[in-house]
């Protein structure tokens, strides 16, 4: 599958509903919303009034990105906020199969964040529990950075892992994202692309969107 997910972390905070807008106008598949804690990251972004004023205008699926310490304390909020799909870190998960198995039981798609430095293998035992599990090609907290080459054999090993043990795991990336790599990573066994300022900061961000899903 090639799949598309804009970060609104790159869009216009001061006019969301025009880019929401032009969002529900594309060819993009999910809205992608990065929460951010300033304490498992070093950036605050916003939390779920935000995603709420989000989900009002929305009319793609909300692809919730917890980037917060104990997420699962949050469930129940993000639910009723709004989200389609909540993932949250391997890193900030003492008890991830519960969390995993709540976001479930609470009516959401679910999945599993894992940092650069987190290797796949630490999935053996969840991957099974999980709807999308998303890699991270930069260190998680701020949109524009350097895409890590490494994601490319992450996303293969993870690829062989889901045939084994989960086929129906959708494969996301997430960071420095563009139409350089995108087909490369499409290649790899990638299914969903976030992709912030390579959308936001195009000049013409819808077809951006269509040049990143048609990516070889
Ligand atoms: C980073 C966030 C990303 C970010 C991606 O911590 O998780 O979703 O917005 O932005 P780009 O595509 O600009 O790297
Ligand atoms: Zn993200």
């Amino acid at each position: 599958m090639k799949m598309v997910s804009p970060s609104l972390l790159s869009a216009d905070f001061g006019n969301l509903q025009h880019d929401i807008e032009m969002l529900n106008n594309s060819q993009c598949d999910w809205l992608h919303v990065d929460v951010m804690d300033g304490i498992f990251v070093p950036n605050i972004s916003f939390g779920q009034p935000i995603v709420r004023h989000i989900k009002k205008h929305a009319r793609k699926p909300l692809d919730v990105h917890l980037m917060i310490m104990d997420p699962g304390r949050y469930i129940a909020d993000f639910k009723e906020a709004g989200a389609d799909i909540l993932t949250v870190h391997y890193e900030a998960c003492t008890h991830l199969d519960r969390t995993l198995n709540a976001i479930r039981d609470a009516g959401m798609k679910c999945g599993v964040v894992l940092n650069p430095h987190t290797p796949v293998a630490l999935l053996e035992d969840t991957v099974q529990l999980c709807d999308v599990v998303l890699l991270m090609s930069v260190n998680p907290g701020f949109g524009g950075q350097k895409f890590i080459e490494n994601t490319y054999s992450k996303v293969q090993t993870l690829r062989a892992l889901c045939d084994r043990k989960n086929p129906h795991c959708l494969i996301e990336v997430d960071g420095g994202v563009n139409t350089g790599n995108a087909g490369r990573l499409y290649k790899a066994g990638a299914d969903v692309l976030v992709a912030g300022n390579a959308v936001f900061k195009s000049e013409n961000p819808q077809q951006t969107i269509i040049d990143l899903k048609t990516s070889e």
